[in-house]
């Protein structure tokens, strides 16, 4: 399973060592790009290096003389970069095409951008546009399966028609992509309204958008609802972009962004005997260049905050009243009656999700399901490429 690669090689490759055996710099029509040896000598891709049919590594660090430094570096007439290294000699290879897909040498940009890979975000609009499959074209034909993927990991949602009329639907569209994640409610759970029910979500309350089981580390990164009934007055699903938010948080009110996203909260489940989850993390989650990462938030699950210090609580307070005003903003919300036979995804990380409360408690049945995102990126790079993308 040697990674493939998509960059397509149409111009005039050619390489040359530079800085006494540091660098190597490579070209293709005008553009440069520079790799150092020690990382040209990790990645060589020849049968001593990496295994052909797993892909994976066969050399540590430790294999690696820290002083290596390329002596030569020759491009063949299969466009494979024969390299040989010093002080130990070592010969390995590199397609040169590997290697332009993974060169490092950009330029900084001048603008970090908020969130990584391809984002949009939406707000109330997105109602007329929310992407959309029926279970038989993403069974049967790879290409709405990939398209109804991309559009999860854009947007951090979409809607399935037409499920299997038959129990545990929902676990089928997983199954097309990945596997199940179970918890501690289960492989599935039904959400309908319970007597003495271990979640609020087991009651004809509303519940404002919020994402599933923060208290969990990690949390489930895809929650999947199916309806099989919804005949009740009221009981409309509810949808908001949590990134969409942290966006207008970054732009209109950078203190209280920077405040959300620097001080943690912890969340807590323990509404049944056997179970005590606890995690704590920022409601808006960053990595340490300053991109939006993820989004955590359920009302009813946060705990009484004390790790925010006493100077900053009642800054706190405000900023976290307003996300949640963004959170039950309309201009933000997507609204909408899941049908039976029907099912919405969410990127249990970003969208947050909700419910408008109901009358009658026998009228709404809904089956829900995690799994894991992975799968999910894994699945989309496997269908793009078979397409030859
Ligand atoms: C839940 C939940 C929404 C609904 O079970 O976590 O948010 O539509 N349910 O019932
Ligand atoms: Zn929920």
């Amino acid at each position: 399973m040697i990674e493939s690669t998509s960059v397509q090689i149409n111009g005039r490759p050619a390489v040359t060592v530079t800085d006494s055996g540091n660098v190597l710099e490579a070209t293709l029509d005008n553009l440069s790009s520079r790799f150092h040896a020690v990382w040209l000598r990790d990645n060589g891709q020849d049968c001593r290096s990496v295994d052909q049919t797993n892909g994976q590594k066969f050399t540590a660090l430790k294999d690696i003389p820290p002083d290596c430094l390329i002596e030569s570096a020759v491009l063949n007439e299969s466009q494979n970069i024969e390299l040989v290294f010093g002080p130990d000699n070592w010969h390995t290879s590199i397609p040169f095409k590997w290697l332009w897909e993974h060169r490092y040498d950009a330029p900084e940009s001048p603008e970090q951008p908020l969130f990584s890979g391809e984002i949009e975000t939406w707000d109330s609009g997105f109602a007329d546009t929310l992407p959309e499959t029926s279970f038989r074209d993403a069974s049967e034909d790879p290409d709405a399966l990939h398209d109804w993927l991309q559009a999860i990991a854009r947007y951090g949602t979409a809607k399935m028609t037409g499920l299997p009329k038959k129990n545990l639907a929902v676990l089928d569209v997983i199954r097309l992509f990945g596997y199940v994640r179970e918890t501690n409610y289960g492989r599935y759970f039904e959400i309908r309204s319970k007597p003495n029910p271990v979640n609020l979500a087991y009651t004809t309350k509303g519940l404002q958008p919020h994402t599933d089981n923060p208290y969990r580390d990690p949390v489930p990164g895809l929650q999947f609802f199916s309806c099989i009934k919804n005949a009740s007055d009221g009981g409309e699903s509810i949808l908001v972009d949590g990134f969409r938010i942290a966006e207008r948080l970054h732009c209109e009110a950078p203190d209280a962004f920077s405040r959300l996203s620097r001080y943690k909260v912890r969340f807590r489940y323990a509404g049944s005997h056997d179970t005590d989850l606890q995690a704590s993390r920022p409601v808006i989650q960053t990595d340490v260049d300053g991109t939006v990462t993820g989004i955590s938030f359920n009302n009813r699950s946060i705990s009484a905050l004390t790790d925010i210090p006493f100077d900053e609580m009642g800054g706190y307070y405000n900023d976290i009243r307003r996300f949640e005003e963004y959170v039950n903003s309309q201009a933000l919300q997507v609204k909408f009656r899941l049908e039976p036979g029907e099912l919405f995804v969410t990127d249990n990380t970003r969208v947050l999700h909700g419910r408008a409360g109901y009358s009658n408690s026998a009228s709404r049945w809904m089956q829900g399901a995690y799994a894991d995102k992975d799968a999910l990126y894994s699945m989309i790079r496997i269908l793009n490429n078979q397409r030859g993308n």
